[in-house]
């Protein structure tokens, strides 16, 4: 309307027209609202919904099981590489992400030839707000999220950072890293990582405008490690209140932090899951739910994550460091409350969301990632057989997944994670669905008659819990190529290299043709110049002059 008074010439009442026809069209359409909230370096065995008792996650697992449980789900094995697939849906190799992360000096990011999630959901009509990580790049403005596509960030750019002071890497100095949109944020220093995320989350749906779909992608620091000296902050209260994890641990009191970090990084999905049923959104909404790579297990990180009964960890190609903890759920999913066995990967999510926000992703060429929608919502066999997890070129290390079959190769770099690592949580006693019923997320589900069935819920967790009969452990040398069974052995105790050469062979031609397609990794190292005693103590954007003048003005 105030576009009529202030336009009035004939020119201007085609732009009203125009104007008009998208507006009554976002109206009409019932895109669903996208919420996805990415844990950082969660554990397989660190959600309640794979058969651990001993840290609850009642609101995750409430989303879990009134959805779709994805037990057959890869990420990468670090998260640079992992964000980037999600955000352009090609695999780390198509986009010269494969090796490492990036660190906090390094003048690269994910290539600006690339378009990302929020840019496509932009073009579909949507609102694209980021909370946390982004770890993409931000040495020039350009790099950083709010010019890849989202309206707005409340968030952090490097790989992690202390939960209250939000300072990291001693290397080459400390320097801070929190910003709100371009401005460095001085005011959160000291207040808790999660909460700030959680609350400016409920904050955007409280005031998202409904006439368009929201797209939220809260990428959360919990539960990775924050700094050598305090490598898992969290309030001492909720600490105290798992004194009695004493059981089975690398470090009984790191592992009492960690619950801690977990238990409000799961309050934080409750909390979410209500604001959305408070304005009504719930109804019109895909929550999903994943971590970005496998835990960081028995002092990696000096952390205590657990993948249990998987192999491996964080930065592995075992299946502790790529099968990631997962779930979806939506009121779109026809068939809800299931386990998925259907391979899926991290790059599928952006055609998957694409065509569920009334895309076509039939039309995007050069990417690696399968739609999955039709998959998720009518329970139909999944088009993908097959996934690269993963080849480093600077390392050797490879890996792929074909049908049943898991190749491994090029390992013998690093060794210290080709273990099984605990706690197993199956020695606490029993698993609370009262407290699952009194969650949040459950609470919220059960107001519009979409949460789980309650006396389903011991068959669904023991569907998604992976057990793997006697230990077995078959040699795989850190130099050989070892083949494993994956649906029958998923813990990879039996190498069949030697009893089926012919599939190791072909596997191997086949990470060859992968091998031909790919970039060479872009890390370049750190530039002195990104030294954040030359910007304030901060983190911050250095190759634009530009940004620097404005980061001093915002300094207090
Ligand atoms: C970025 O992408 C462009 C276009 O595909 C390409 O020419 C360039 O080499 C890429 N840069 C890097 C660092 O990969
Ligand atoms: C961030 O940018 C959005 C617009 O894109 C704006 O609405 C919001 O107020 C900005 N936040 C801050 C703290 O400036
Ligand atoms: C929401 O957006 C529509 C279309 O731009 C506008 O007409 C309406 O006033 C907005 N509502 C609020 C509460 O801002
Ligand atoms: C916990 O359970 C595992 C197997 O379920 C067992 O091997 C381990 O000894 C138990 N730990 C303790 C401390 O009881
Ligand atoms: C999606 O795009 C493909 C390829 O352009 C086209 O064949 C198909 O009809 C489109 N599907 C829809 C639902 O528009
Ligand atoms: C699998 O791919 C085929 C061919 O592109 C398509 O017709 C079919 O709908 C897809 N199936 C699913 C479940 O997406
Ligand atoms: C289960 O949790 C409820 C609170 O939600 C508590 O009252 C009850 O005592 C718990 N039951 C057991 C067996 O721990
Ligand atoms: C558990 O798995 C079995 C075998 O695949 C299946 O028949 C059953 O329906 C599943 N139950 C649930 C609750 O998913
Ligand atoms: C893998 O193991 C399962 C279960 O034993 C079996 O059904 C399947 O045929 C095996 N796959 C291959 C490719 O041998
Ligand atoms: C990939 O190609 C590089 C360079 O051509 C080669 O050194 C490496 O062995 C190949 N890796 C795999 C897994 O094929």
């Amino acid at each position: 309307m105030r576009f009529w008074f202030i336009l009035g010439t004939v020119e201007n009442f085609w732009v009203l027209v125009f104007f008009t026809q998208i507006i009554t069209h976002a109206q009409d359409s019932k895109q669903p609202n996208i919420i996805f909230i990415l844990a950082d370096d969660l554990g397989w065995n660190d959600v309640g919904f794979h058969g651990s008792n001993e840290i609850p996650t009642p609101n995750i697992d409430a989303l879990a099981y009134s959805g779709v449980i994805l037990n057959n789900y890869y990420v990468n094995s670090l998260c640079s590489p992992s964000r980037s697939a999600l955000m352009t849906g090609k695999y780390s190799i198509h986009t010269g992400m494969q090796h490492l992360v990036l660190l906090p000096a390094e003048p690269r990011g994910l290539n600006l030839s690339e378009k990302l999630l929020p840019q496509y959901l932009k073009e579909l009509g949507y609102v694209n707000h980021m909370v946390g990580k982004w770890h993409l790049g931000y040495w020039k403005k350009e790099y950083t999220p709010m010019y890849r596509g989202f309206d707005s960030h409340l968030g952090y750019y490097n790989w992690g950072h202390h939960y209250y002071s939000h300072t990291l890497n001693p290397s080459p100095s400390w320097g801070y890293d929190m910003r709100r949109n371009m401005s460095v944020a001085f005011d959160l220093h000291g207040q808790y990582s999660t909460t700030v995320f959680t609350d400016e989350s409920v904050k955007i749906i409280k005031n998202h405008n409904i006439s368009q779909p929201l797209f939220l992608y809260l990428a959360h620091a919990a539960v990775h490690a924050a700094t050598a000296y305090d490598s898992l902050p969290a309030p001492d209260d909720v600490v105290a209140s798992f004194a009695n994890l004493t059981d089975d641990h690398w470090d009984n009191y790191r592992r009492q932090k960690f619950a801690a970090m977990l238990t409000l990084l799961d309050d934080s999905v409750g909390e979410v899951m209500q604001a959305l049923a408070d304005r009504k959104m719930l109804e019109n909404s895909i929550i999903i739910f994943s971590t970005d790579n496998g835990g960081a297990a028995e002092g990696y990180d000096i952390s205590e994550a657990s993948n249990w009964p998987l192999k491996g960890a964080k930065n592995s190609l075992w299946e502790g460091g790529v099968r990631g903890a997962a779930a979806v759920w939506s009121p779109l999913i026809k068939e809800k409350s299931r386990v998925s066995h259907q391979m899926m990967h991290i790059t599928d999510w952006l055609p998957t969301l694409l065509d569920a926000a009334g895309g076509n992703s039939s039309q995007l060429s050069e990417i690696d990632g399968i739609s999955m929608w039709d998959t998720l919502t009518n329970n139909v066999d999944s088009n993908r057989s097959e996934i690269l997890l993963n080849i480093d070129q600077t390392t050797g290390e490879a890996g792929l997944r074909i049908g049943d079959y898991k190749i491994i190769t090029g390992r013998s770099n690093d060794i210290s994670w080709d273990g099984w690592f605990g706690p197993t949580g199956r020695n606490v006693s029993g698993y609370n669905l009262s407290v699952i019923e009194n969650s949040l997320a459950y609470q919220a589900l059960d107001s519009v008659k979409l949460a789980v069935d309650l006396d389903e819920i011991d068959a669904i967790r023991e569907n998604a819990t992976i057990s793997c009969g006697d230990f077995d452990q078959g040699s795989c040398l850190p130099e050989d190529v070892c083949l494993y069974n994956i649906s029958n052995d998923p813990c990879e105790y039996v190498n069949l290299a030697k009893v089926f050469p012919n599939t190791v062979t072909a596997m191997l031609v086949t990470l060859g043709e992968y091998n031909d397609t790919s970039l060479p990794p872009q890390n370049i190292g750190d530039d002195p110049s990104a030294d954040p005693r030359l910007h304030q103590h901060v983190w911050s954007i250095w190759g634009d002059n530009e940004t620097i003048s404005e980061l001093l003005e915002v300094i207090p």
